[in-house]
């Protein structure tokens, strides 16, 4: 991949517009462009991803976000403010320093909720192992996930089943091919039955998001089920949400989880390691929850014994040694980018309107290569995940690595990334996808090169 670094960014705030080619996005914008002032003095919003270099075509946010320039900026700026200032900074500085107040009320406000419910992390990996590794689960606790949850969920539950009998049900997805036809209902009573295995469970596990098939589960529809079937809490990984849906309203809210974890470094395009955990309960505490990375364990001393205990849990596990203050706060600049670009639910109707025409080029020359949902808007994100085919018989499907792998590596020597991913479909094998990230930085014309590049390597299969 050649490198260029003049900044003549392949696409601009018209593109961006033409390819949302919707009156609110255009709207938001307009009103939006005082504030993005401060971000681009050129006012051209998407200008703003420079890093990326001209004639790459990078479709993998799903894996790593970039950063725009306002995050990168005020990036390099903290750190070198902490480097002038190391003692101040780590203890007094309000915005870099170890309690986070500020931080933690900037990411609670763009996801309307309060401070006291966040606590900002590394990665969602981190958010999820506070939180498995922190309930008082027990021997004859029953937890429930499926077979497409990312080892940042499986994991933890792998290892509290081998160290203290935690019984773990994993519920299958439906087989590709029944998946991308369904609708909501139909998806979450074949994933969730209401069932005597399931029901009184202690946790449900699952994904907002799923980076296998890029199928949403949207979160009221998972807490009326959740009811339903008595189960206690429901933990949420959001890696794949965060910045590409909105969380902050809605169906959506995250505040229809007990547990939601996500990152700042994939789809909100803020700077590598910073992450964010949602605690509902902002008084949880031993011995329903333990702080197991924290340097104020000893806050919790004798509330199992009845003590008074009201530590916030958030901020037991926000002060654990030095931390990523200097990407937090820029965490916080991704959030206001984003604000500027019309708010969240914008940038998500951008994304699935582009996402929407990877599908319908998908639906159009091989139907059945698709993955991801087409059919029901609750269930549609900015992943579209399809097997290869043979673009002279589109009916011929390969779902296996070489060839995933192969389509892959052609596309890279073209400048254009995309990834392949790995799932088990339905009962079956593993079995290898081609996985697209359309992200609000990407527009159609790139999207058009995609599919010309894609089309020339189908061709060739
Ligand atoms: C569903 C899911 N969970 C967790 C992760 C890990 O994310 P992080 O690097 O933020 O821990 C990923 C990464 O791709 C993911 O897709």
């Amino acid at each position: 991949m050649s490198n260029n670094k003049t900044h003549h960014p392949s696409f601009s705030r018209r593109n961006f517009l033409t390819a949302a080619s919707s009156a609110v996005v255009f709207n938001s914008i307009a009103v939006a462009s005082g504030a993005a002032r401060s971000i681009s003095s050129s006012n051209d919003f998407a200008q703003n991803f420079q890093e990326l270099p001209d004639n790459f075509i990078y479709l993998n946010s799903g894996t790593e976000g970039t950063m725009p320039q306002i995050v990168l900026e005020n990036y390099k700026n903290n750190l070198y403010q902490w480097a002038s200032n190391p003692t101040f900074s780590y203890e007094l500085d309000p915005i870099l320093g170890k309690h986070q107040h500020i931080n933690r009320t900037r990411v609670a406000k763009f996801l309307n909720v309060k401070k006291n419910n966040i606590c900002l992390t590394d990665n969602t990996t981190m958010g999820l192992s506070m939180t498995l590794m922190g309930l008082n689960f027990s021997s004859s606790d029953k937890v429930i996930m499926t077979n497409h949850e990312h080892n940042a969920i499986s994991g933890p539950l792998q290892l509290l089943h081998d160290r203290m009998g935690l019984k773990v049900i994993t519920r299958n997805f439906p087989p590709s091919k029944q998946l991308a036809l369904m609708n909501e209902t139909e998806l979450l009573d074949v994933l969730l039955p209401d069932s005597k295995e399931l029901r009184g469970a202690k946790a449900l596990c699952v994904s907002h998001v799923y980076p296998t098939t890029g199928v949403r589960l949207p979160l009221k529809a998972l807490r009326t089920k959740v009811q339903k079937l008595g189960i206690k809490y429901l933990i949420v990984d959001g890696a794949q949400a965060m910045g590409m849906i909105d969380i902050s309203r809605g169906a959506d809210h995250i505040a229809h989880c007990d547990f939601y974890a996500c990152p700042g470094h994939k789809w909100l395009n803020g700077p590598p390691s910073t992450g964010i955990l949602y605690i509902k309960n902002a008084h949880i505490k031993p011995p329903e929850f333990y702080p197991t990375l924290s340097q104020r364990m000893g806050k919790y001393s004798g509330c199992e014994q009845g003590t008074d205990c009201h530590f916030p849990m958030t901020e037991a596990l926000q002060v654990r040694g030095c931390s990523n203050a200097t990407g937090f706060a820029a965490m916080t600049d991704a959030m206001t980018f984003i604000n500027n670009a019309g708010g969240a639910s914008q940038v998500e109707k951008y994304i699935l309107i582009l996402a929407g025409k990877m599908k319908s080029f998908l639906l159009q020359k091989s139907p059945l290569s698709l993955i991801s949902p087409s059919k029901s808007n609750s269930l549609l994100t900015g992943i579209t995940a399809f097997f290869p085919f043979s673009w002279h018989n589109p009916h011929k499907i390969f779902k296996d690595k070489k060839t995933a792998s192969h389509v892959v590596s052609t596309l890279l020597k073209k400048n254009i990334q995309i990834r392949y991913i790995g799932f088990h479909d339905g009962k079956n094998d593993e079995v290898y996808a081609l996985r697209v990230s359309t992200a609000l930085f990407n527009d159609d014309q790139q999207l058009k090169k995609f599919q010309h590049e894609l089309k020339k390597v189908l061709q060739s299969i």
